[in-house]
């Protein structure tokens, strides 16, 4: 049986979780060249970065199963392996504190102006102590929205009782006005939906000028529920204080007119990313194509 990894995975290596398998890595992002390599695979486990579409699936007609290392399959053309019978899986649960704790790094890091903060104090021009300098905002009694109540947006606002914020939640389902109503009484807005057809461009220009002025915007979900251009006018009119981003819109591109704004704090996608973390997804995910093979039942099937 041949398993076709889409980049190295933290160790122990793939080789070991996948003991008994044929394992090849590609080199991440599933170039034209490695194509070949899917010919003979009976099963693909991708990361978000390799994506599995309708063409992928059929350079690889042997696969039976895409275990995807990641909780989000916006990656994966569900439908067209639910067309050739292809068992999806993903890995939810394992990462739902090490994604929560970074929302709320991207959070405080924006409140408190972390970023200009370093900047100025590394650049050799700071001269001392001022009572007006790089003043943040407070966090306590503040509202903090969160967009998409599942696993990770719980885990958000089991947090913010810590930091003595009140909690809104919205999930899908809620009407056109419950959301504008939403929209108009977060002090903090954190996404946590995943990308669906519903959610693409959900926070552009009408929801920012929705938002109350100096509202601050953190996004650790996925980056085209954010229309990024409309993110950077409101960020420079001073609309939104700031935000916080570690998923774009056309990543790994970021938006041009976002990147010299001080007011931005940005990461490249590192949600997940803890030892701790990466290597049980790793686990999860191998263990997924181990059962699959076994004939035993997945463990986190995604219909
Ligand atoms: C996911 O799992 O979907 C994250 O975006 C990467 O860890």
């Amino acid at each position: 049986m041949k398993v076709f990894v889409g980049q190295p995975l933290v160790e122990p290596s793939t080789e070991e979780l996948l003991a008994g398998f044929d394992v090849v890595i590609g080199a991440g992002n599933l170039p034209a060249s490695e194509r070949p390599l899917l010919a003979d695979a009976d099963a693909l486990l991708p990361t978000p970065r390799e994506r599995i579409t309708a063409d992928v699936l059929a350079a690889a007609p042997r696969a039976r199963i895409v275990a995807s290392h990641s909780v989000g399959v916006d990656h994966v053309d569900l439908a067209a392996c639910r067309a050739r019978g292809v068992l999806v899986t993903n890995t939810p649960d394992v990462l739902t504190d090490a994604t929560a704790d970074l929302a709320w790094t991207l959070l405080l890091a924006v409140a408190r102006r972390l970023h200009e903060g370093e900047e100025l104090a590394r650049s050799g021009a700071w001269d001392g102590w001022k009572p007006r300098e790089l003043l943040g905002v407070s966090l306590a009694g503040k509202t903090l929205g969160i967009y998409g109540f599942g696993r990770i947006g719980r885990a958000v606002a089991r947090r913010a009782e810590a930091f003595g914020m009140k909690v809104a939640p919205f999930d899908q389902g809620g009407t056109e006005e419950d959301f504008e109503d939403f929209l108009s009484k977060v002090d903090v807005l954190s996404i946590h939906a995943p990308l669906t057809e519903e959610t693409r461009g959900r926070f552009g220009k009408k929801e920012f000028l929705r938002m109350k002025k100096g509202a601050i915007l953190v996004n650790t979900a996925r980056g085209p529920l954010v229309d990024e251009k409309a993110l950077a006018t409101a960020l420079r009119s001073e609309q939104l204080f700031g935000a916080g981003l570690d998923v774009f819109e056309r990543e790994p591109k970021i938006e041009a007119a976002l990147l010299d704004l001080p007011n931005l704090v940005v990461l490249p996608h590192l949600g997940s990313a803890t030892v701790e973390t990466r290597l049980a997804m790793a686990r999860l995910a191998c263990a997924e194509i181990v059962r699959f093979f076994r004939g035993e039942p997945p463990l986190n099937p995604v219909r």
